[in-house]
């Protein structure tokens, strides 16, 4: 008998990336300034004081980009919109140049009959708003960012049915609240931390439903960094450790989107410790509005983690266990007295010291089954890894293939046993800029030829994987 694919005939194979990584063109086309143009001139915040400023220009490239994605043949391209190029102001005057410029995006996208999946925030924040009222900080953001939303499916919607409201917004509130690492650079603001969140939530939710409202008829919901966890062994403490990861670092993004509503016990324990966000009247009611009017899951996978019990004193009774925590930008070491994120001995990990597991991706998938019954969105999985360039300027990354393969056929899986997952866009197509690494930790398919420092051709070369992943697309994953 012939082996088939498990992935249903429509199955979107795709590939991701966001505005601020790729485009470059900062100040090109009327865009406004944003909290990432000034976070990188802060000195000691990126790798080697790196910038998006250029990016890999895809702003002036983006029919070279999008001519090589039809040459895949992608079935999707997930690009991000910059709110600084439609608001430069955040809100105020529309800048037509910026619609004119996504407008040739989602256009050149058609043509090809690539099916454009449209990211509304991925980070990049006009620093008017930031200048203004602290932006996510200020519930006044929620207004601003709908209105925003709006505009893209005023000018958009009758072109673009795949819409992505928020990237990552466990990640852009950790790294800019609690570990400084993203702007606005605060360290351990717990309670602002889950203020932002539910002022991020609620600009969600309000988008969701506005959507709606407009008439539109497609796909929409938010794309949330799931990092699935597994508990150290059967001790008790430690199944616990676990469950109170689950509660504080998915369920709380996953059950507001899914349900509209916050974990329970993870909402006791920050009464308890004053942390807890402020909510206006109604707000839950809206909330829950918009999870019954989401289409799926958005999941960006990159690795899994482990949990065990983390006493108070910060000292493990299980001496054999790594509990410095798991290094790598996403990570963190816990909270003392609830959990800690010892390393996995049974995984190999990236250059960047990231976890790799092709079953976690499969465990997402299956989780978000059971607990949401949602269609699932594969928005972002992929290696990030120093990529050599031959003299004949090839680019033998058979790691990269490796890696795609096996997160692919542990997606099969999850598919063959019920899953209901509609797309797999990997991270990323060409190179870009990871934003705390430089262009060093490379993504792409295909090469752009650039360095930290600006310079370089931008020429673009295609990469093994490249080929690779045409034919899993022509072959629709078997
Ligand atoms: C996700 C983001 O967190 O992971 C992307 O949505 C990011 O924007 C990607 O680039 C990879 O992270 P990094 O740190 O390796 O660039």
């Amino acid at each position: 008998e012939m082996k088939k694919t498990g992935f249903p005939e429509n199955f979107l194979w795709g590939s991701a990336s966001a505005a601020y990584q790729i485009e470059g063109g900062y100040l090109d086309g009327g865009k406004g300034m944003t909290n990432w143009d000034t976070f990188v001139r802060i000195p000691g915040k990126t790798y080697k004081e790196t910038t998006g400023d250029v990016a890999v220009d895809h702003y002036h490239r983006y029919k070279e980009d999008i001519a090589l994605m039809a040459e895949m043949g992608l079935k999707t391209y997930r690009f991000s919109i910059a709110w600084a190029r439609i608001y430069p102001q955040g809100t105020g005057d529309i800048n037509e140049e910026g619609i004119t410029f996504y407008q040739n995006i989602i256009d050149e996208c058609l043509k090809y009959g690539i099916e454009p999946m449209v990211t509304i925030y991925h980070w990049d924040l006009p620093q008017a708003l930031v200048d203004a009222y602290g932006g996510w900080e200020s519930p006044q953001i929620i207004s601003d960012y709908v209105n925003y939303a709006k505009t893209l499916f005023r000018y958009y919607g009758n072109k673009v049915k795949y819409w992505i409201t928020m990237n990552e917004q466990n990640i852009f509130t950790s790294l800019g609240w609690l570990t400084a690492q993203h702007p606005p650079g605060k360290f351990d603001d717990q309670k602002m931390f889950y203020q932002v969140n539910h002022h991020a939530f609620m600009a969600h939710a309000k988008a969701v439903l506005a959507y709606r409202e407009m008439g539109g008829t497609g796909l929409i919901g938010a794309s949330f960094a799931y990092t699935p966890s597994y508990a150290l062994d059967c001790r008790p403490e430690n199944a616990m450790a676990k469950y109170n990861y689950d509660d504080l670092k998915n369920f709380w993004w996953m059950d507001v989107y899914a349900y509209g509503r916050y974990p329970k016990a993870a909402m006791a324990y920050l009464k308890e410790k004053g942390i807890a966000p402020v909510m206006q009247d109604g707000d839950q009611e809206l909330l829950k509005q918009a999870a019954a009017a989401i289409s799926f899951m958005g999941v960006n996978y990159y690795q899994s983690c482990v949990c065990e019990y983390n006493p108070m004193d910060g000292v493990t009774p299980y001496g054999t266990m790594n509990t410095t925590g798991v290094k790598g930008s996403a990570q963190e070491i816990g909270i003392p007295g609830i959990y800690n994120n010892p390393a996995n001995p049974y995984l190999k990990t990236t250059d960047w010291d990231w976890s790799i597991d092709p079953d976690g991706l499969r465990y997402c998938c299956r989780e978000i089954t059971s607990r949401y019954a949602l269609p699932i969105i594969i928005s972002e999985n992929g290696l990030g890894a120093f990529d050599q360039k031959t003299e004949e300027n090839e680019i033998h990354d058979d790691y990269r293939i490796h890696y795609l393969k096996e997160h692919i056929r542990a997606l099969e899986e999850a598919v063959t046993e019920g899953c209901e997952v509609l797309a797999y866009c990997t991270w990323s197509f060409t190179d870009l800029l990871s934003w705390l690494n430089g262009y060093q930790k490379r993504y792409g398919f295909v090469y752009v030829d650039r360095e930290e420092a600006d310079g370089g051709s931008m020429n673009r070369y295609k990469k093994d994987s490249f080929y690779w992943y045409q034919k899993v697309i022509q072959n629709n994953g078997l």
